[in-house]
């Protein structure tokens, strides 16, 4: 059931979605006017309401929803290519994750979902400002809980843990990998996210000649259907590029299992 302090989307017959967190008090939503939230206390998700003549339907977000919805800075990782990586790392409740580059925090929401209730994302961000902007975006879902945010550099940083995995979205990855080789638990898993091929090419070459085997890189292609009756085809709006995934395994190296 709904309740006060929730966030939820109110989705309108064209399919927009507004957002509101629930209180039991009148609620400016934008594109709507306002909206009498004791309305919503109590309801189910999914649940049908009335506002101004128009026919709402009242939802819970879940990850594909709150990442879709993040306010924007720079480039993002969209839902595709994230749900690739959460299974790639085989991520599970407990995980302890180090992400570089937390950007918007579009990425991070996907991680803490894969890693909640009992395991912890904590994100290296060189930019305050990026920084500010990741923090409003997963702090106004319940999925700050289990995050840390620090203000650094991946490429040079320590944090004294052994992470299961460790997940690079910067320009220069193959720059963090002896760093995020020190974060990382023998056969944990590494990833990085980078736009074009000279950087898959620097990050791999660095893996190789490091303590890492099972590295594959991948580019993840994907179509809309769009489907009318007699008529159903890919979508015209295919988005054309998105990122190359570089994934890759930690070894203990004899030297390293000695000491
Ligand atoms: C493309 S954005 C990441 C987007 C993020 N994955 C998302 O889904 O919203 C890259 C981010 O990496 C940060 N960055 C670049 N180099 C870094 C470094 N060496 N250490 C930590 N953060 C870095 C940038 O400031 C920027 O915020």
């Amino acid at each position: 059931m709904l309740r006060e302090g929730d966030l939820v989307y109110l989705l309108d017959e064209k399919g927009l979605r507004h957002w509101a967190t629930i209180k039991k008090a009148m609620i400016r939503v934008e594109g709507l006017g306002v909206v009498d939230g004791s309305k919503l206390v109590g309801k189910e998700s999914g649940s049908i309401i009335s506002v101004a003549n128009k026919t709402l339907w009242v939802l819970r977000p879940g990850t594909p929803e709150l990442m879709e919805s993040i306010e924007r800075g720079p480039q993002v990782i969209g839902r595709k290519d994230a749900a690739t990586i959460v299974q790639r790392l085989d991520l599970k409740c407990g995980d302890l994750v180090i992400e570089g580059g937390v950007g918007s925090g579009s990425l991070t929401t996907a991680l803490l979902n894969a890693v909640r209730p009992e395991g912890k994302v904590i994100s290296v961000e060189l930019r305050e400002e990026f920084a500010a902007k990741a923090k409003r975006n997963i702090m106004r879902t319940d999925l700050g809980k289990n995050w840390e945010l620090r203000i650094g550099d991946v490429r040079t940083i320590q944090l004294g843990l052994k992470a299961d995995a460790v997940v690079l979205d910067i320009p220069d990855p193959w720059e963090a990998v002896d760093s995020a080789t020190m974060m990382m638990k023998g056969g944990g898993r590494f990833c990085a996210y980078v736009p074009n091929m000279n950087q898959v090419e620097s990050t791999v070459m660095k893996l190789r000649a490091s303590s890492f085997v099972e590295i594959d890189a991948l580019e993840n292609i994907q179509r809309a259907i769009e489907v009318h009756p007699g008529g159903v085809r890919p979508s015209f709006d295919v988005l054309g590029h998105t990122g190359y995934i570089v994934f890759a395994r930690r070894t203990i190296r004899e030297r390293e299992a000695n000491s």
